[in-house]
């Protein structure tokens, strides 16, 4: 069986939602975490209970100097660095004539330069220890444009690409780099999103084809195998997790045909 016993954890976006269910999953296998957030989690507790030696840093994504700072004491406290996720992000955007320049300044330096600071952060450490396993957080909509996605498919698009020219500097010297495209996640993100458009969240499931929205457990389980030695010749790969959204469209053929 993988496990991440005696391995260290950074995770970014750790107070809520998929970040926080993978630092859960990593405490879980035996990591000790160290969880990044701009807020305070209330959850944060069920991460130590799992493993004591984790630690929570309320920091910024576009901060650079105070990402290093918690890099070099995780380095120095802990004794390494083995595993990077990056989950801090941002859902906005919207059509490119209704969209205002701070909203996609925000969006571009949360989603995309907070991942870009965040590795850069680390790798340093990486590189020294020859070693290390780093996950982006992207999206399917990294993948292809979505209505109204703007600065937020550019973002996770950028992440994409930018995980795999990781991949491509650093495999020669240990370190791996994923990018992990959740579908559509029932997170404080997204059920904000739904919440003000019911036809929206039907139109996913809809198109979901496991006929669900997803679980932030589900990406947490991708998350440990591509930290895991069990994805030791994996790197450079996007890993979608929608539950087949992405897969085709469905227009209910087979139903007619009642197969289901
Ligand atoms: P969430 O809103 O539950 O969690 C995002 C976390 O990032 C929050 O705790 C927030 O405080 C933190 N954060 C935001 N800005 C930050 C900053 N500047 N510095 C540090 N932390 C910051 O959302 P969710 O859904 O868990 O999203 C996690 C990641 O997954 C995001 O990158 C999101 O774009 C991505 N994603 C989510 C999907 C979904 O359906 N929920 C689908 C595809 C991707």
């Amino acid at each position: 069986m993988p496990s991440l016993e005696n391995k260290v954890a950074i995770v970014t976006g750790a107070a809520s939602g998929i970040g926080l269910a993978c630092a859960r999953r990593y405490a879980a296998e035996g990591a000790t975490v160290v969880g990044i957030d701009l807020h305070e989690s209330g959850y944060w507790s069920s991460v130590q209970a799992l493993a004591p030696n984790s630690r929570f840093h309320q920091v910024d994504v576009t901060d650079a100097a105070a990402l290093m700072a918690v890099a070099q004491t995780t380095a120095r406290d802990l004794g390494s660095i083995d595993i990077l996720l990056t989950a801090a992000g941002v859902g906005d955007g919207g059509p490119v004539s209704m969209l205002d320049e701070d909203t996609w300044d925000r969006v571009i330096n949360i989603n995309l330069k907070g991942t870009f600071l965040s590795i850069k952060a680390v790798l340093d450490t990486m590189v020294a220890q020859r070693s290390g396993s780093i996950i982006t957080i992207a999206s399917v909509e990294g993948l292809n444009g979505t209505e109204g996605g703007s600065a937020y498919n550019a973002s996770k698009g950028g992440v994409v690409l930018l995980s795999k020219n990781v991949a491509i500097d650093y495999g020669r010297v240990g370190i791996r780099c994923n990018a992990i495209c959740p579908g559509f996640i029932e997170t404080p993100m997204l059920n904000n999103v739904m919440g003000q458009m019911p036809e929206f969240k039907a139109d996913v499931v809809r198109e979901t084809k496991v006929g669900r929205l997803g679980k932030p457990e589900e990406i947490a389980g991708a998350a440990f195998f591509l930290a895991s030695d069990d994805s030791s010749y994996v790197t450079g790969h996007t890993l979608v997790v929608d539950g087949g959204y992405t897969a085709g469209h469905s227009h209910g053929i087979v139903q007619l045909m009642g197969l289901v």
